[in-house]
């Protein structure tokens, strides 16, 4: 189809009707055309607190009256140094330092370039290679593609692709024993053993790999990861681009297995789906080997528009909220009504229920089951896009129960038909 707007992960030429979003209000989509949506995903996991938010909507036009952005190269701004503050006092402890961007995936660029000069900068040469885990998604961007899995998302680059290691998730899902997240522990230790010398990071999605599938593994796992990354000095990253800021049920992914990685990566949710904007967290041991008299030891890397005065207004009205509102229990609510309804599921389509914090996803034997369940969704009044095989709800936390009953009710509408 003619378009001059491209769309993302869009075969261009089979581009159809795609509805028009006019207004939004809390979990609600309102379209051009009359209809309303319920908003099963929060805008690619992003809004969390709604859409039209009131508060975060005042946040924004009070920093808006002030200045709307500044760049952060040699000078500063209050938002900024007050979201690098809020950051480091919420996320686990030892991460003391925060370098902002604009996206995910440039959170993740940043990560990686931080974890790759951190060995140069201690004078240690040849720590260039990363790790990461099969099924893990990281962004789009190149060196973001080079760790996610190999997938429909990075196959056009597959020949410039410098890939790095992929390993195996642990097995068992989160309540896994010792004993059974073993083969995947003893696969790293044997990895990083084995290449230490040209190993500079492991990186992974703490808990819940989300784009790649949902696959939930065991906070054992990330414990055995933060003793062996010590052990073999390789630098442990944490992508909690998607599982940041609740999703989890803990407000951060790497609560569950109480580890500080060496650095960490925040995005969609800390802006409340507002505006693009990421955080880079490091550790102090990571920040002072960037330190010295030397201009090339310093972190070469400033996007334009990070620390955005704006998306930081957002970013802090948006964490007061989950804080003063109680939402981490409002997220064990919607865990809880997300096992009992798919509970009441029972298909011989699905092969998988995974549900953890506010995430419930069914994985079917096959993709082509979901043939035509987004137009199916949306007549029955419910925004959900599948992804591959897996289809899924991760809803604002401010959602009703009858609107996260009715959502899961059209899956298991439509799963009565296939
Ligand atoms: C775990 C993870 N990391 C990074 C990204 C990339 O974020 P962005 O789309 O903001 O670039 C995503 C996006 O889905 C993600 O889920």
């Amino acid at each position: 189809m003619e378009s001059t707007l491209w769309y993302p992960y869009t075969q261009m030429k089979q581009l159809g009707e795609l509805p028009k979003m006019k207004g939004g209000q809390g979990v609600n989509m309102h379209l051009a055309d009359g209809r309303t949506l319920i908003d099963g995903i929060s805008s690619w996991w992003s809004v969390i607190h709604g859409y039209n938010h009131p508060k975060l909507n005042a946040a924004l036009t009070d920093q808006l009256e002030q200045f709307a952005h500044v760049m952060l190269g040699g000078i500063t701004h209050a938002p900024a140094l007050q979201l690098a503050d809020t950051l480091v006092g919420i996320t686990p402890e030892g991460l003391n330092h925060v370098f902002f961007s604009d996206s995910g995936s440039i959170g993740v660029e940043v990560a990686l370039k931080m974890a790759i000069q951190y060995w140069k900068n201690k004078g240690i040469h040849g720590k260039t290679r990363l790790v990461s885990l099969k099924n893990g998604y990281h962004g789009d961007t190149f060196k973001a593609m080079e760790v996610s899995d190999d997938s429909d998302f990075s196959h056009a680059f597959s020949e410039v692709l410098h890939r790095g290691y992929l390993l195996d998730i642990p097995t068992g899902g989160f309540e896994a024993s010792a004993n059974e997240i073993q083969p995947a522990v003893a696969a790293l230790e044997a990895l990083l053993k084995a290449k230490q010398n040209e190993l500079a990071a492991f990186i992974l999605e703490p808990i819940v790999q989300c784009a790649g599938g949902f696959h939930i593994y065991a906070p054992l796992y990330l414990q055995a990861a933060r003793e062996l990354c010590h052990k073999y000095e390789v630098l442990l990253i944490f992508d909690e681009v998607a599982t940041g800021f609740g999703r989890t049920g803990k407000l951060f992914a790497a609560e569950h297995a109480r580890v500080t990685p060496d650095i960490m990566v925040l995005g969609k949710a800390l802006t409340a789906g507002y505006m693009g904007h990421a955080a880079t967290l490091a550790t102090t041991e990571v920040y002072n080997s960037f330190l010295g008299d030397d201009r090339s030891k310093a972190l070469m890397h400033g996007p334009t528009f990070m620390a955005n005065a704006l998306a930081c207004s957002v970013a802090l009205k948006g964490i007061q909220i989950l804080e003063e509102e109680n939402y981490l229990e409002k997220i064990s609510g919607i865990e809880a009504i997300i096992r009992r309804e798919f509970d009441a599921i029972h298909s011989d389509a699905v092969t998988h229920k995974r549900i953890i914090g506010a995430i419930g996803a069914l994985e079917l034997k096959d993709a082509a089951m979901l043939n035509g369940f987004k137009a199916f969704a949306m007549d029955q009044g419910a925004w959900l896009r599948p992804i591959g095989n897996v289809v899924y709800v991760m809803p604002a936390y401010i959602i009703a129960e009858a609107e996260l009953v009715k959502l899961i009710a059209v899956i298991r509408a439509w799963l009565t038909r296939v």
